[in-house]
């Protein structure tokens, strides 16, 4: 089976659409999504619809999918992302806002090949920043390979039975076979909004049979993204910080 693995994509329809391009000419078996559908971004129900629309699907709630639904109500936010949480929920429609608060949390188990939660296994709004915080997550968890969000920046941590190593990727297609024996926490990196530096849309497929991933960085439209964003009257530095990948 051939997953294609979405991840943090924040409403930006411009990023999402590239994407979906992207993979047409690239079959895939199951979309597979990490969570953070919506919040920062310009375009909520558009985002929401087209994975809706995707089949099969396998979908997980992150952090900003609960606020901006109205499961949860942000305490921990700043303010930008208040904002951004607050207007999204009323641009929402009432079949959308039903759909985002009927998404599961993490972690889940997909056709038994692999784990995916949108922060950690243990918590879906804790961090996975480096190998410490993956060594906890390995210590505490029983998952081969799970692949997770939130940090909106692609990474592999892998565990070894003497030793845990962090595998960067820096090519506009990174490819990474999975050896047995060692454990992976795999990040596909950020659809809509990655902070790893590097503004070009992330994203990730994996291939159950030759256990091999590939993490793919592709150019979007960001201006237009970007001046939706400040038409929409969200705040500037949300527009801003698409162009600086941070
Ligand atoms: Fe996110």
């Amino acid at each position: 089976m051939k997953y294609l693995i979405l991840s943090d994509i924040h409403s930006n329809r411009e990023a999402l659409g590239t994407i979906l391009s992207f993979v047409k000419r690239k079959p895939w078996n199951k979309a597979v999504f990490l969570g953070d559908l919506v919040g920062y971004g310009a375009n909520p129900n558009q985002t929401v619809e087209m994975i809706r629309k995707m089949r099969p699907l396998a979908a997980i709630r992150g952090n900003h999918d609960k606020v901006c639904s109205g499961l949860e109500e942000g305490e921990l936010f700043n303010r930008m992302a208040l904002e951004a949480a607050m207007w999204t929920r009323r641009k929402l429609t009432a079949p959308n806002l039903k759909w985002l608060r009927a998404l599961p949390e993490g972690p889940m188990v997909v056709d038994g090949h692999f784990a995916i939660c949108h922060g950690t296994p243990l918590d879906e709004d804790a961090y996975i920043f480096g190998e410490l915080e993956a060594l906890n997550v390995f210590r505490h968890t029983d998952f081969p390979v799970c692949f997770f969000g939130h940090s909106h920046f692609p990474v592999i941590f892998a565990l070894s039975p003497d030793s845990i190593t962090t595998i960067l990727t820096v090519a506009p297609s990174f490819r990474f076979k999975l050896r047995p024996g060692v454990r992976y926490l795999i990040n596909p990196g950020s659809i809509g909004q990655p902070r790893d530096g590097n503004p070009l849309a992330s994203f990730a497929f994996y291939n159950s049979d030759s256990k091999v991933v590939t993490i793919h960085r592709v150019p979007y439209r960001v201006e237009q993204a970007q001046t939706k964003i400040l038409e929409a009257g969200l705040p500037r530095p949300l527009a801003d910080r698409l162009a600086l990948g941070r």
